[in-house]
């Protein structure tokens, strides 16, 4: 078997290749003058081969650079296709909210299939049924497990995992149980048109307790923050953001900060400074 990094995992790649002590592809990159991808894979593919490229912004062209491997990988003789995309992008937009939207994340899935894909892995897509989409085998992974991992080396005072919204329930649930302690949920509402959103808390008296803020996704910031206020408004004294896929787009750590967030913590299928615990561990077992 042989992994081939994209650009966007070139970490997470090598990580993944020494647990599974698997070959790992050379690839030249480099973008052209006018912001078009090269890339050229260096050596011999003809084997099984697994992609590993997440699809964090500039998500079009990790996509673009993702759809250009498989089929490069396809036509250079390569036999089977797994690919793997960490966070895959365009999964918020899982369904048609209101008449005559795209379904985007079923328009990127087929074009993996369509593409050359034998089989596809993900984390912690945003609603697993997208994966119904398409016909190959297709899987999600859930990383709570690696995060609860991490966090049994941190000490918490009297902790409480907090989901910001009744989507992320099933998470903090999972998350309280294996960590022993108290969970529950905020309710979250969004205004389809203009993106606002709007969260009302629960009759917990946080006071003095360490309050572990749950979320698939952080992208503006706003759902953690607007959460945040109301966890310090009611007492917490430590509050930590993990996620799974920290996008962090724009103002989003200052917001969260101003908001009284002391902790950012990810996994790495967004690989930046927060992106402290790895999902290595997590791929290579699906792969074996
Ligand atoms: C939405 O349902 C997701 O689970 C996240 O809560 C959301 O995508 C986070 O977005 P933002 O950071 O922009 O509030």
């Amino acid at each position: 078997m042989i992994i081939v990094p994209g650009i966007a995992s070139i970490n997470l790649s090598k990580k993944l290749a020494k647990i599974m002590n698997a070959k790992i592809a050379n690839l030249e990159y480099k973008i052209f003058p006018d912001g078009e991808s090269y890339i050229r894979i260096v050596d011999d593919v003809k084997d099984d081969v697994v992609i590993v490229n997440s699809t964090y912004p500039n998500q079009d062209k990790r996509l673009i650079e993702l759809f250009l491997l498989i089929d490069n990988l396809k036509d250079l003789g390569a036999k089977k296709i797994k690919v793997v995309v960490p966070y895959i992008a365009y999964a918020r937009q899982d369904m048609r909210f209101r008449e005559g939207e795209v379904i985007s994340i079923n328009t990127i899935l087929k074009l993996i299939e369509k593409i050359g894909a034998d089989e596809f892995i993900t984390i912690d897509i945003h609603k697993e049924h997208s994966l119904n989409t398409i016909k190959i085998k297709a899987k999600n992974l859930n990383a709570i497990e690696v995060i609860a991992d991490y966090l049994k080396n941190i000490s918490f005072n009297e902790p409480y995992v907090l989901a910001p919204d009744k989507g992320a329930l099933e998470r903090a649930k999972k998350l309280g149980e294996i960590m022993k302690c108290e969970y529950g949920y905020f309710e979250k509402y969004r205004d389809r048109i203009s993106g606002a959103i709007r969260i009302e808390g629960i009759d917990i008296d946080f006071k003095d307790r360490d309050v572990i803020i749950v979320d698939d996704v952080i992208s503006t910031g706003g759902t953690i923050a607007n959460t945040a206020k109301i966890v310090k408004e009611k007492g917490a004294k430590r509050i930590i953001a993990i996620c799974t896929h920290a996008l962090l787009i724009k103002d989003a750590l200052e917001k969260m900060k101003n908001a009284g967030v002391d902790e950012i913590i990810s996994t790495d299928t967004v690989e930046n400074e927060f992106s402290k615990i790895t999902v290595a561990p997590l791929i290579a077992r699906e792969l074996c």
